[in-house]
């Protein structure tokens, strides 16, 4: 049966690690007969230019049919000044939420050829392998009441709503204790429950989630402390399992861990496992149409997509270890350059992805 992917490369450097990505997707549905098709649209900044939405009708439609869904990333200065709701930004969360895609898992993982890449001691960091589980269609990006006022003084006051409700809560906290269960069956809820009562409930369904899980260990960590422990020594972590805007934060600092947020691919599950594959970055518009931007991280969430969503692990193990390959021969974009490594382009690092597949088969 045809798999159907729909591709949004969206804005910045999102069409360039987005290009790499879909040769490396031809190249495994080629080699292992996956019978994948895909079809691009518009999303983010670069479809507001386009149809005056972030996230077109046609889009939307295309999303909800497709088998799994691969973005690259959205967003610029040239869209800031754009009200809230038109933001390219805006046509993400869209995404998100309409297809329910309430679990995203970050993985961090330190390939260790790139142990001099991370900003931390390489014996902080060697071995590292942690999980972020974000809850991504609720929390504070979500909640109502939402805007800017103003008040009867004419002065104006900005507000969010921080809420969760234990059906939410109860969900991302099944799908961190299921994944702990795949590998080291330790769980670490990370809160504010010292001073949000939000959180205060978050940590009582985790409780209670845990109950399901007696082979899986649950502990909890205020979330201040939580980042200092990912610097401090990150390898006491197996799955972290945390909010919205908190996993925001903690996913790049983790991502740091591993030597560039150019390495860090995410899945974006709804309850049946359909998702939506992407990098943890932005559109890094300080480099976009450079033609340098480490297209890694948007590779191995095809890996992610391929096992996740498409049923082809042998795939998404050949692509995860092609890219080990091609770190082991010394080739690096900018973000993880190092010394007696060649600097590559975003191109020339999908070349070498896509030769190291070939030589692998
Ligand atoms: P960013 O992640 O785009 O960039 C942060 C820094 O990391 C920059 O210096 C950038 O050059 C570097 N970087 C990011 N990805 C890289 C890669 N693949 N290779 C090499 N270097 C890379 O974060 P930002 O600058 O805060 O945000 C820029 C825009 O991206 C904003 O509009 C923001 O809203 C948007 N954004 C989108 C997503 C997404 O689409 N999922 C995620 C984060 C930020
Ligand atoms: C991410 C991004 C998004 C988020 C933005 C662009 C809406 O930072 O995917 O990490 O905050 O979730
Ligand atoms: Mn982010």
């Amino acid at each position: 049966m045809t798999k159907n992917v729909l591709v949004l490369p969206g804005d910045g450097i999102g069409p360039e690690i987005v290009a790499q990505a879909v040769r490396v997707l031809d190249a495994v549905n080629e080699q292992f007969s996956l019978n994948i098709q895909h079809e691009s649209a518009l999303v983010g900044g670069s479809a507001y230019d386009e149809t005056g939405s972030p996230l077109p009708e046609a889009t939307l439609t295309k999303a909800k049919a497709a088998d799994a869904i691969l973005l690259g990333a959205v967003g610029g200065p040239k869209w800031d000044k754009l009200d809230m709701s038109v933001r390219p930004e805006k046509g993400l969360l869209g995404l998100r939420s309409n297809l329910e895609l309430f679990s995203n898992l970050r993985p961090a993982i330190l390939y260790p050829q790139l142990a001099d890449a991370s900003s931390l001691k390489p014996e902080i960091v060697a071995g590292l392998d942690i999980l972020i589980v974000r809850e991504l269609t609720g929390g504070i990006y979500f909640g109502q009441p939402r805007g800017i006022r103003t008040l009867e003084n004419g002065e104006r006051e900005g507000f969010n709503t921080y809420v969760y409700s234990e059906s939410e809560i109860r969900r991302i906290g099944r799908s961190a204790f299921e994944a702990a269960r795949q590998r080291g069956k330790r769980v670490c809820s990370i809160d504010k429950s010292n001073v949000l009562e939000v959180t205060v409930l978050w940590k009582e369904v985790m409780e209670e989630v845990a109950k399901e899980y007696p082979d899986v260990e649950l502990t909890h960590m205020l979330v201040d402390n939580a980042a200092m422990q990912l610097v401090r020594a990150p390898k006491q972590f197996d799955v972290m399992v945390t909010g919205n805007m908190f996993g925001d934060i903690l996913s790049d600092a983790a991502a740091m861990l591993t030597g560039s947020i150019g390495m860090l691919p995410s899945a974006s599950l709804d309850a049946e496992g359909r998702g939506m594959y992407e990098p943890c970055h932005g559109s890094a518009p300080d480099i976009a149409g450079k033609g340098i931007a480490n297209p890694l991280a948007t590779i191995l969430s095809v890996a992610m997509m391929l096992r996740y969503s498409l049923d082809a692990k042998e795939a998404a193990d050949a692509i995860e270890a092609a890219v080990s390959k091609v770190l082991d021969l010394g080739l690096r974009t900018a973000d993880i350059a190092s010394e007696g490594c060649e600097t590559v382009s975003t191109q020339a690092m999908g070349d070498a992805v896509l030769n190291a597949l070939t030589a692998q088969h």
